[in-house]
């Protein structure tokens, strides 16, 4: 018997890059990625809500790629939201249009939508062949500021978020904040929530500036939403290449601030509940928790909840309030899905201060349901104050 240990170093290198009319003729960003990664053929998806609100945009990807010398094997429409991850159907479709293409190792992916086609289509390509290249054009607020730039693609299974997935550096990501101001005005503010989590566990400074700019973000002021969304993207960014644990082995993550009770409410309401506003009652709900628990002081928590709220940000929903046959709260079975989903012993993310956040390992189920009272008490007293 003998045993032998290899070590297998690999680099992978994380692009972001921000640009504005990524497809007009004289914008060369794109085109130099997708020279440079070799010129292979490329097939394009796009989700189809970006292209209800602009019919023009894969008539001009068709031009730009083939302006940039690039032979393009296909621009297909997949529909957009959730409906992309919900089971394997979206996945399957986009291995067919990739084998019908004769794509490779070499080709590129082109994927242009919200964070829910990114993960889909994100998803395929990691598997198709075991990996075909991966350009993401992210197109809404959340996945600008958060998933398109992560090195994760899942599709939801099992009545479990995300619970198919891969971790797969995409080639190149493009953040055209173009694109931002296509969404309708709920899915524009929606997305911030993901820059307030980053701030929150990461940057004081951000926090503060963030807050700062409430009224104004809340507004949609163009130039604040994508200073806003720059600075959420690279702290993501940031934290997966710089933080020592890029495809999650350890326990900790940071980046889920909140989610262990959005991703539940998500699978419990299905499609009535974005992932946006779901992340919402979570964080209200976990600063909450994370006050009473001792962690951090209420005045933080104070800031949190009349942050969302300025932001027009839900801070809970009824179906935090529905129990299972023994009258216990369904969302406190998040806490065991997410144990799961990581492995190894519970570690949710709390918060100790502004920007900066703490690991714990037990969260009393009793503790959760007495703030769930009292959130929808301060959420009632902070929506009924005057604008
Ligand atoms: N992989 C990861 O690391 C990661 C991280 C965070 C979130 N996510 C996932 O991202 C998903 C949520 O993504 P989302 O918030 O982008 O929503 P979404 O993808 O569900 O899109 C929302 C809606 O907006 C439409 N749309 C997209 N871009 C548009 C534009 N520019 N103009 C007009 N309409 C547009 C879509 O067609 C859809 O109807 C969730 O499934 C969540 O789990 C993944
Ligand atoms: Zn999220």
């Amino acid at each position: 018997m003998s045993l032998h240990e290899f070590q297998i170093p690999v680099v992978f290198r994380h692009r972001v890059a921000f640009t504005r009319a990524a497809f007009d003729p004289g914008n060369d960003v794109l085109r130099g990625i997708l020279r440079e990664s070799g010129g292979g053929p490329s097939m394009v998806v796009i989700d189809e809500g970006v292209t209800r609100v602009c019919p023009a945009l894969a008539g001009q990807v068709a031009e730009y790629v083939a302006a940039a010398g690039l032979e393009l094997r296909g621009v297909h429409l997949l529909g957009g939201g959730e409906a992309a991850k919900a089971d394997d159907r979206g996945v399957r479709e986009v291995w067919r249009w990739i084998d019908e293409a004769g794509l490779d190792r070499h080709s590129q992916v082109l994927v242009i939508g919200g964070g829910a086609v990114l993960d889909a289509v994100g998803f395929a390509a990691a598997t198709a062949h075991r990996g075909v290249r991966l350009v993401r054009l992210p197109t809404t607020t959340l996945s600008q500021a958060d998933s398109g730039v992560g090195v994760k693609c899942a599709i939801n299974a099992f009545g479990k978020k995300n619970w198919i997935g891969a971790f797969a550096v995409p080639h190149a990501v493009l953040n055209d904040a173009a694109f931002l101001h296509l969404q309708d005005e709920e899915t524009r503010r929606a997305g911030l929530i993901e820059a307030v989590k980053v701030a929150l566990v990461k940057d004081a400074v951000f926090f503060d500036w963030i807050e700062a700019h409430a009224d104004a973000l809340a507004a949609l002021d163009a130039d604040l939403l994508e200073e806003c969304v720059q600075r959420s993207a690279l702290l993501h960014a940031r934290h997966i290449a710089e933080g020592g644990d890029p495809f999650e082995n350890g326990s900790s993550r940071p980046l889920d601030f909140g989610h262990w009770a959005a991703h539940k409410l998500e699978s419990l309401v299905g499609h009535g509940l974005s992932h946006a506003h779901a992340v919402s009652v979570g964080i209200a709900l976990d600063s909450l928790i994370s006050t009473h628990a001792g962690w951090c002081s209420e005045s933080l928590t104070g800031r949190v909840l009349r942050l969302l709220a300025t932001l027009r940000l839900p801070l809970v929903h009824p179906a935090l309030r529905w129990t299972d046959d023994a009258g216990r709260l369904r969302v406190l079975e998040g806490i065991d899905e997410f144990r799961q989903h990581l492995g190894g012993p519970l570690t949710v993310m709390m918060l100790r201060a502004a920007g900066r956040g703490i690991d714990v390992h037990e969260l009393d189920g009793d503790l959760v349901s007495r703030c769930v009272g009292e959130l929808e008490r301060r959420a009632e007293a902070l929506m009924a104050r005057p604008r």
